[in-house]
């Protein structure tokens, strides 16, 4: 089986932004199946609970073939774990290791991981070094444009390194660290950073309709979307569609994304069990019916319920 090259990929890249909660086995497979195209990144993966064989982490790992080539984000601080996990995903055929170095929580912050790693640079690109040096699948990096601001002067520095350490591609959200998800995203610093690259740049940030997206492309190698596609995986397809100057007609009714819903559901219990994939699948419910007429109450009907056969049978009754 040939490797994974982002390099010799198609472009634009359209990608499924990695969002914990969400991007998980079921909605990968929701979204592939309406855009084979798409590149989906997984749910932000724990070196140090993959290091302790930790069962809810090892369970995240699962996924389909019909996902590939998928990419897993890792994040942690030690390049030790980094290797370890990279090897684990590496034998399960996962096509890429993306390195998590823009959450903003405060929890992984302050442990030193994800964001916090725009302030170690040394850190980060030891850990890009070592994981792809251990590894033959390319690694590949997710940041924001500054911590507590985009300095024009270090984030290039900062992403050079990252290049000289043999990250492969990156993806830039176009806030800082700071700015966690408030205000708007600066596209700006994307196309600069791009002009003194030389490996692929994904940019990313608030990507809501195909339009949108496809004026946000510009110099850039591919764009990743996220929180816009919840209620509406339909979106990808519609981006897809535009980039390559193609007619397409989403389902608009939900009777006619119904089957879609329900195939989700079905994917939910099927990966997590009758429990989780209910609990799981509450939030994904809750945006597939936004703004259709009695919204609420239904809303209500499906979080108070913990049998799939109910909750199905609501969503039958809705369509
Ligand atoms: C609920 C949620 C979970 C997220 N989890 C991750 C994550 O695990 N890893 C990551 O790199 N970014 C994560 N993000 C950030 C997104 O990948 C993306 O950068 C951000 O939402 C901006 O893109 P958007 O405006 O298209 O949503 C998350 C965002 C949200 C809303």
């Amino acid at each position: 089986m040939s490797t994974f090259s982002w390099e010799k990929i198609k472009k634009p890249i359209l990608a499924l932004a990695p969002m914990a909660g969400y991007t998980d086995s079921a909605y990968r497979q929701v979204v592939k199946s309406l855009v084979p195209e798409v590149i989906c990144f997984s749910e932000l993966t724990s070196t140090n609970a993959m290091k302790h064989d930790n069962e809810k982490t090892m369970q995240m790992l699962n996924f389909e073939k019909s996902e590939s080539p998928l990419i897993m984000q890792l994040f942690g601080n030690k390049p030790e774990f980094f290797i370890e996990a990279g090897k684990r995903l590496e034998q399960l055929g996962i096509a890429g290791i993306d390195i998590n170095m823009g959450c903003p929580a405060r929890k992984v912050i302050h442990s030193q991981q994800g964001s916090a790693l725009l302030k170690d640079p040394d850190l980060a690109a030891e850990i890009v070094n070592k994981l792809s040096k251990a590894v033959k699948i390319p690694v590949s990096v997710k940041t924001r444009i500054g911590y507590n601001c985009y300095d024009e002067e270090e984030l290039p520095k900062f992403l050079k390194s990252l290049e000289t350490a043999g990250a492969k591609l990156i993806t830039l959200h176009g806030r800082t660290t700071k700015q966690s998800f408030l205000g708007k995203a600066d596209w700006e610093p994307i196309y600069k950073i791009k002009k003194i690259l030389n490996i692929p740049l994904i940019g990313n940030g608030d990507i809501t309709t195909a339009e949108i997206a496809v004026e946000r492309l510009k110099n850039l190698d591919g764009i990743m979307v996220g929180r816009a596609t919840f209620g509406n995986p339909w979106l990808m397809a519609e981006i897809s569609a535009k980039l390559t100057k193609q007619k397409h007609n989403s389902p608009q009714s939900i009777k006619d994304r119904l089957p879609i819903i329900k195939e989700h559901f079905r994917l939910s219990l099927k990966t997590k069990g009758e429990k989780y994939g209910i609990l799981e699948m509450r939030k994904h419910l809750g945006s597939y019916i936004k703004g259709i007429e009695g919204a609420s109450a239904i809303r209500q009907r499906i979080m108070q319920s913990e049998d799939s056969q109910e909750i199905l049978s609501i969503l039958e009754e809705i369509a």
